[in-house]
């Protein structure tokens, strides 16, 4: 049997599966610790990617050339730009994308983006998750009971994420990742995991639970809800190994 890799950014994201982890092993590779071990049963290597696409895609880099691994699923949390992407919320990240690649010239910012493996370069501005795993997290979303964060019951959602190296603090640049992305929430790690996978042909999903709304009270939600919504995005991920 191969392996699932779990990844998450930062200690929040990944400290819930970290703990539920049955025989932990950590090897150091270049820097990265990666943990094997198993979680419901299934053989799983957890990291900590760090914060920002080049963490991200460095760790991402390291890790699929150093362990047989059969998918990849990253865990964590974003901001919200979806209106029904409240504190607590899931979003299934079905595609992902760049917001921060493109042309800037004098006319502003247009998003742009390709693939570029041995030469071939292929336009490419979004990178589509694993369908069966997309359908899997739609399943293990109906199992798992999810803490309430915001005023009601958490949602689930799925559909486009965003990545930037920002961490989005703005209505206006929110609304922007919302209506040119169509993106329902907005992070710093998925697109560049995805870009690698994708270049690797690894089935991988992006799970995230919204800490705040990427709006002008950004950063007291995230300190406020990261938590709890990296707790969510977390069930989410053992609701997953449950139904495998
Ligand atoms: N992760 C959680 N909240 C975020 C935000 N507002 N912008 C970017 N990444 C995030």
């Amino acid at each position: 049997a191969q392996r699932l890799a779990i990844m998450g950014a930062m200690d929040p994201e990944i400290s819930i599966l970290m703990d539920a982890l049955e025989k932990p092993k950590v090897t150091t590779i270049g820097g990265i610790d990666f943990y094997t071990g198993k979680l419901n049963r299934k053989k799983v290597v957890l990291v900590k990617a760090g914060i920002g696409k080049v963490n991200a895609a460095y760790s991402t880099a390291v890790l699929t050339q150093n362990f047989k691994l059969d998918g990849l699923i990253f865990t964590g949390v974003a901001g919200g730009l979806h209106p029904d992407a409240m504190p607590g919320d899931i979003v299934i990240g079905s595609a992902l994308v760049q917001a921060d690649f493109g042309l800037l010239d004098s006319e502003g910012f247009t998003p742009w983006n390709f693939r570029n493996l041995s030469g071939e370069t292929h336009p490419e501005l979004f990178v589509y998750a694993d369908s069966s795993l997309v359908q899997l997290s739609l399943q293990a979303s109906e199992l798992v009971d999810f803490q309430p964060v915001s005023t009601r019951p958490p949602r689930v959602l799925q559909g486009v994420i965003s990545t930037s190296d920002l961490f989005v603090s703005d209505p206006v640049k929110a609304n922007w990742l919302y209506t040119e992305f169509n993106s329902l929430a907005t992070e710093m790690e998925g697109a560049a995991v995805a870009h690698i996978c994708r270049l690797l042909e690894l089935p991988f999903v992006v799970i995230r639970s919204c800490s705040d709304n990427a709006n002008t009270d950004a950063s007291i939600d995230f300190a406020e809800f990261v938590g709890p919504a990296a707790a969510n995005s977390a069930s989410l991920v053992l609701g997953m190994l449950e139904l495998m």
